[in-house]
């Protein structure tokens, strides 16, 4: 993902196009052209602009209709948007300004205030955007239980399920996440935490994020070797960042314990704890769900339970949910995932979640049903 902000140009003249088209490319955007007004709200949705320049008298659908559209639109109500019309008069800007522009230029265009007034908007709309995603955190009872891959596949599910998602693993210290996906990373989260709290707005925080294969958006841990320091502040900030324009937002954290993880709880729409069917690992998922009950968090979190390799001792869901205190059938426990060793496996050498990978597995189809749960509890179906 890049950093320049990418501006949407839209005139029926092809002079103006290519003349703004040039100054806006030195001054350090990506430029997007469109000669009319259906072409516009075409490439507001295909290319999801920063801003919007609009010409108000185009043939066909006119500027004033493509403003009153895209602030009809839940997606494009808060796009900057500026108005450009050979009219100066003060009439027409208030119908400019009526459709929901933003800002308003005389033609013939005076670049360097049309710039000037360019950046001063995108500047405001990082301070405005409103965070629409549902966030979702996923911790573990303790480590290796497999709180990564159930983050990796619900994210996948959701993914495929046509939603955006930005999965987050967010700790100060190196990762899995990036071997899970098998993917060699030039940025993560490393790079933000090098920064001042101060600095991480919408576009710091996004243009580290990653695009993988499957259109999911990744932000991983720091690399290996790393040494940084995640702050309350940090974990704010980014998570703020990190909820604008995008539809779900899944959280890996270490662990449930100290300032900053609880903070990322309680920014949290519902907390995922995952568990095995085993002695010690219920034993500590009691004690997290003590802490998380403390925090006042117990009626947003539900459990998973991860069984990573059949055996004999494995303990049964009405033991685990008496060893909880939990009633028989509780809906706290939100599924529970077969094992799949060889399945799992194949899908970290190759880098895709088993959920895309294998679908009809028993334990995708056991994470798919968990995901609708998670669809379900966040009112996103
Ligand atoms: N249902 C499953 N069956 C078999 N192996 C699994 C299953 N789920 C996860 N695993 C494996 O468990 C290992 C640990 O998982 P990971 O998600 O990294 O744990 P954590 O994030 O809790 O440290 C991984 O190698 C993963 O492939
Ligand atoms: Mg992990």
């Amino acid at each position: 993902m890049s950093n320049k902000p990418r501006v949407l140009l839209v005139d029926d003249q092809p002079g103006v196009l290519e003349m703004l088209g040039l100054f806006f490319d030195r001054a350090g955007f990506i430029v997007e052209k469109a000669t009319d007004g259906k072409m516009a709200l075409q490439k507001v949705n295909e290319t999801q602009p920063d801003i919007v320049v609009l010409d108000v008298m185009m043939p066909g659908m006119s500027g004033i209709e493509v403003c009153k559209h895209l602030r009809s639109q839940p997606k494009t109500s808060q796009l900057p948007i500026i108005m450009l019309s050979a009219k100066g008069e003060v009439d027409d800007k208030i119908v400019g300004f009526e459709a929901g522009a933003d800002d308003y230029v005389a033609k013939p265009v005076a670049r360097q205030e049309l710039l000037a007034r360019a950046n001063a908007l995108l500047h405001r709309a990082q301070y405005t955007q409103i965070p629409t995603a549902r966030i979702v955190t996923f911790v573990g009872a303790k480590g290796g239980v497999g709180t990564t891959t159930m983050a990796i596949n619900v994210a996948a599910a959701l993914n495929a399920d046509g939603k955006s998602v930005t999965l987050t693993e967010l700790q100060s210290h190196p990762g899995t996440m990036v071997h899970h996906l098998n993917m060699a990373l030039a940025q993560d989260l490393g790079d933000l935490l090098a920064l001042e709290p101060s600095q991480l707005n919408w576009r710091e925080v996004n243009r580290r994020v990653v695009q993988h294969a499957s259109g999911l958006r990744l932000l991983t841990a720091p690399q290996d070797g790393a040494d940084f320091t995640l702050s309350v502040e940090h974990a704010r900030s980014i998570i703020d960042a990190l909820t604008i324009r995008t539809d779900f937002l899944i959280l890996d954290i270490p662990t449930i314990a100290g300032k900053v993880m609880r903070e990322a709880l309680e920014l949290t729409d519902l907390i995922i704890l995952v568990t095995e069917p085993e002695v010690v690992s219920v034993k500590a998922t009691h004690a997290k769900l003590t802490t998380l009950h403390d925090w006042s968090l117990s009626d947003r979190t539900r459990i998973v339970i991860l069984s990573r390799s059949p055996s004999a001792t494995m303990m049964k869901r009405d033991e685990i949910e008496i060893e909880l205190g939990l009633n028989q059938n509780s809906d706290m426990i939100l599924g529970v995932i077969p094992p799949a060793p060889e399945a799992f496996q194949q899908a970290s050498q190759m880098g895709i979640p088993v959920i895309i990978n294998k679908p009809h597995i028993l334990s995708s189809r056991a994470i798919m049903d968990v995901t609708n749960k998670i669809k379900l509890y966040t009112h996103e179906i």
